[in-house]
């Protein structure tokens, strides 16, 4: 969920004159001065976080781990969604990170690997800042990876990724009650997409080794079309969404030949194993195949694919040093005076404004808190954090007239000029703006309807180094799973969802500490590094990488 923002000068820009580059000189000393000042600061964080940071998979072990598990293999990772965009503005090109788990959270594995990243490019100065090949080195002034971008025609993406992807195989996947829309037209350029995918693959690669690792159910098809013309290639295909349970995905008229592309991997994982066991079920009951239940694996026309569970986390270490640095709590002061909020206890909520996230059914609950505890009016302020999503789309423009409808209400009933109930901030944070958000809230509610995994959840966890805060948490979220000292309550039922945050609110500070406690230790001992080097562990482990071409497909 986090996207760090920053701006890089203007690429098309004059050469810098005398002025410029002495303003430069002592700019670059006060510079110095700033960074060995903040690299102190991050030592003594370091030194009082002890081994709760100290402990964890770092980047650099990640690195060690792909060379000694890969040999020459090449990873590229692709995915529908770029993790930089270059976009216009007044003052030149900027640079912002995607929103979205997957974006960041591969960005760490990425950084780590040096992997390619292979995605659609679909900011407006996208390609301004590319080869002709479409590469640019990525993240701009501390270049670690290649982002090559792929050119989609706009008629062909708005089929694909805008009505395909999110409004048929979102909703399907989600079982949320929104109808997924199935169409003809868009199944094809979905097809014609993944192929397009594949075909930037392949040229990247070259005669190469490779490890390819596919992010998500924009990229169902791809391994097909790679697996027909390299068919030594290792495969590994991440689905971060849900998977629905096989009733519901018989609803799909092109499942048999989104299970095929599924099947032409060699690995297929999932955040949890409820969805891994569906997916089975799935293709048990749609294709003709052999489930092997003991090493959770389909053999299907002499090829086997493995099916594993890898619930992903941030990069805790990260988000615990931020929120343990002076500016975090300057920040959080600040959000404090900015709103007005006084004494108030915080409750917060950040999520893309999607109608998988429970955005409304918390409002509600919250609405029924304050109906019936009258003493909390004025004594709690709600903050939520909906950063605007897929707003082509009439299913999420209608989602956000009723936030904004419910929360004009709620401000009606509870709330008064100077102290709103609950102030609804539409807009994308970077990570050192949402910082401050996770270290001033005494309570985080993530009430998703479903979600694969939800790393708002652990997010909000790594920031609380303090212990000081509660985790209302969906059990419809991955994370649940992981995050059993949350409170957890159904976003389906109003009351018990208000109960659950009236709670959190007035838990006993011990109490608050220990479970935090409990679930620090849950996300620190399963980092982003971790979640990628277990990935890579296996290809090695089932033999899915040998660092050089493979004879044939079958095995
Ligand atoms: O987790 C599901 C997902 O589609 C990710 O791919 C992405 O990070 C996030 O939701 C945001 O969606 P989009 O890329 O469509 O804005």
């Amino acid at each position: 969920m986090m996207a760090p923002s920053y701006r890089i000068p203007n690429l098309l820009s004059g050469t810098a004159g005398p002025s410029y580059n002495s303003k430069l000189m002592g700019t670059a000393k006060t510079d110095v001065a700033r960074r060995v000042r903040q690299a102190l600061t991050r030592m003594a964080n370091r030194q009082a976080l002890g081994s709760e940071v100290s402990d964890q998979t770092t980047s650099d072990d990640l690195a060690r781990a792909a060379r000694g598990y890969l040999g020459d293999a090449q990873i590229l990772i692709a995915s529908n969604r770029e993790p930089y965009q270059h976009v216009q503005t007044p003052s030149g090109i900027e640079v912002v990170r995607s929103p979205g788990g997957l974006a960041s959270a591969l960005d760490s594995v990425a950084r780590a690997t040096g992997a390619t990243w292979i995605a659609q490019g679909a900011a407006d100065a996208d390609r301004l800042v590319c080869d002709e090949e479409g590469r640019v080195r990525v993240p701009p002034g501390n270049e670690r990876y290649t982002l090559k971008r792929l050119w989609l025609e706009p008629e062909t993406r708005a089929l694909e990724y805008r009505r395909f992807c999110n409004g048929c195989l979102w909703p399907l996947c989600h079982i949320v009650y929104v109808r997924p829309h199935f169409v003809a037209p868009r199944w094809r350029a979905y097809q014609e997409v993944n192929e397009q995918f594949a075909e930037a693959i392949l040229s990247s690669l070259g005669a190469r080794p490779g490890l390819v690792l596919l992010q998500d159910y924009h990229l169902g098809l791809c391994a097909s079309a790679l697996r027909a013309r390299r068919p030594d290639l290792s495969i590994v295909m991440f689905w971060h969404i849900p998977w629905p349970n096989r009733e519901v995905f018989r609803t799909f008229p092109w499942r048999r030949e989104l299970l095929e592309g599924l099947l032409a991997c060699d690995l297929v994982g999932f955040h949890i194993q409820y969805h891994a066991t569906n997916f089975l079920d799935t293709v048990a009951q749609e294709l003709e195949s052999h489930i092997d239940h003991e090493r959770f694996a389909i053999r299907r026309r002499g090829r086997k694919t493995f099916v594993r569970t890898y619930p992903i986390s941030p990069d805790a270490a990260e988000i615990s040093l931020a929120a343990s640095e002076p500016w975090a709590a300057r920040g959080a002061e600040q959000v404090r005076e900015q709103l007005r909020l006084g004494d108030a206890q915080v409750v917060l909520g950040v999520d893309r404004l999607d109608y998988t996230k429970g955005i409304p059914e918390r409002i509600a609950a919250y609405e029924h808190l304050l109906e019936n505890h009258p003493e909390l009016r004025g004594r709690v302020a709600f903050i939520q954090i909906a950063v605007p999503s897929r707003v082509d789309l009439p299913e999420y423009q209608s989602l956000a007239v009723t936030v904004e409808e419910l929360t004009a209400r709620l401000n009606r009933r509870f709330g008064s000029a100077d102290r709103p109930a609950i102030h609804l901030i539409t807009r994308n944070l970077g990570f050192r703006d949402l910082i401050p958000y996770y270290v001033l809230a005494d309570v985080a509610v993530v009430s998703a309807l479903h979600d694969g995994m939800n790393l708002v959840a652990k997010e909000y966890v790594a920031a609380k180094v303090q212990l000081d805060g509660a985790l209302v948490l969906s059990p419809f979220t991955g994370a649940a799973r992981e995050l059993d000292q949350a409170i957890q309550a159904s976003p389906y039922d109003t009351e018990a969802l208000a109960a659950a945050i009236g709670r959190a609110l007035t838990l006993d500070p011990a109490e608050r500490a220990r479970r935090m406690r409990a679930m620090r230790e849950v996300v620190a001992g399963q980092n982003i590094y971790d979640w990628a080097r277990k990935i890579l562990r296996d290809a090695r482990r089932l033999h899915l990488v040998s660092g050089a071409p493979r004879p044939g497909a079958s095995r």
